[in-house]
């Protein structure tokens, strides 16, 4: 059985590209679980994938700067430097090489057939480099150094660690037992954004920044946030479920009292409450959960040496387990450094 040799303990892992900065759909749907895996027994790392944000990110200030900053939406968002294991990808050099390693066992032609890979080739046809190609087995690599057993991540990255347990299969049958096969948990919920498609698409104008003040998030809301298209006036009954495309999806994860996000849906279907009056109390949950996040955020604003040093600590501490493993791999393969 695969999870036989899963050790007891989990090892979460989860990467972040710096293509920006976090915006609420990043917030709900990973980083809120993020902070739960934080518990005892379980070994957390989180990581800025600064390499793979190489391809499609060219301005090296933008990349520094996302980096940093993502790392304190993160501490403030209540990651733990003691409890989780907080890095930048390119700080541990011995993950390029497991690519390297790794890519030996990777067949070309599934490459190409990963989703993402394609949607981008479609998309840029002439920014397609070998980094996007190779980009599935950098991440096998983030995820298998430390030897991840759980991978939280969102629906558009399945294909993603579907391959990284391929390539651990593949390894482990080549060279003998080595890597634990990682699990998916697909407990990244997909956050919609004010037009009702995932939140953060590059090109819509559709996020909520989770550093905006709540007077913005409610104008935007108010009078961006799709909702129940068929429910023109106030009086026609409207659909939560299946018909409200930002905003009752939004209550289900913010409005924490059941009982209140039935309400809403029911005072909906009843025609009893209207859109606008909806998205005011949305607001009003979302500002409990927005409001002190945004004040621990401000202190770290100028904390950039502490950002750093939590940087290389993180960086310290991944390099420890993660080198052992890449050790490991390059003696069953044959390699020694002379
Ligand atoms: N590709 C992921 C994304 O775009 C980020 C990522 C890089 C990642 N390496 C990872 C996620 C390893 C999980 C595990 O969202
Ligand atoms: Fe959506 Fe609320 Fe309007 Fe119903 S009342 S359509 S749940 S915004």
């Amino acid at each position: 059985m695969e999870g036989k040799f899963m050790s007891e303990i989990l090892k979460v892992l989860s990467g972040i590209r710096a293509t920006g900065r976090l915006h609420f759909g990043n917030f709900l749907g990973a980083v809120q679980n993020f902070v739960k895996y934080q518990k005892d027994g379980n070994i957390c790392l989180y990581f800025i994938a600064d390499w793979h944000t190489l391809t499609t990110l060219e301005n090296p200030e933008e990349l520094r700067t996302n980096l940093t900053e993502i790392v304190k939406d993160y501490l403030a968002a209540g990651l733990d430097p003691d409890k989780s294991i907080i890095y930048a990808q390119s700080s541990i050099p011995e993950i390029s090489e497991l690519c390297l390693y790794l890519s030996m066992l990777q067949p070309l032609g599934e490459l190409q057939t990963i989703p993402t890979y394609k949607e981008l080739v479609r998309k840029f046809p002439n920014r397609v480099t070998l980094g996007l190609l190779t980009y599935p087995v950098l991440m096998a690599a983030d995820i298998l150094g430390p030897k991840a057993t759980l991978v939280p991540v969102g629906e558009d990255q399945v294909p993603n660690v579907e391959l990284a347990r391929d390539l651990a299969k593949r390894f482990n049958n080549r060279y003998g037992k080595t890597f634990p096969i990682p699990e998916m948990m697909q407990d990244m919920v997909r956050i919609p954004g004010l037009d009702g498609e995932k939140m953060g698409k590059s090109d819509a104008d559709n996020s909520i920044d989770i550093n905006a003040s709540i007077e913005e998030i409610r104008r935007r809301y108010l009078t961006k946030g799709v909702t129940d298209k068929n429910r023109v006036r106030a009086s026609d009954p409207g659909d939560p479920y299946n018909g409200c495309k930002s905003v009752y999806p939004i209550h289900e994860l913010v409005t924490v009292e059941e009982t209140e996000n039935r309400q809403i849906a029911k005072a909906c279907q009843a025609a009893a409450i209207g859109c606008a009056e909806c998205k005011n109390i949305l607001v009003d949950n979302i500002a409990r959960i927005l409001e002190p996040f945004q004040e621990r955020r401000r202190e770290l604003a100028e904390k950039n040496e502490y950002v750093r040093e939590v940087l290389r600590e993180g960086g310290k501490k991944a390099h420890r387990i993660i080198s052992i493993t890449v050790s490991e791999v390059r003696e069953k393969m044959g390699i020694t450094i002379y």
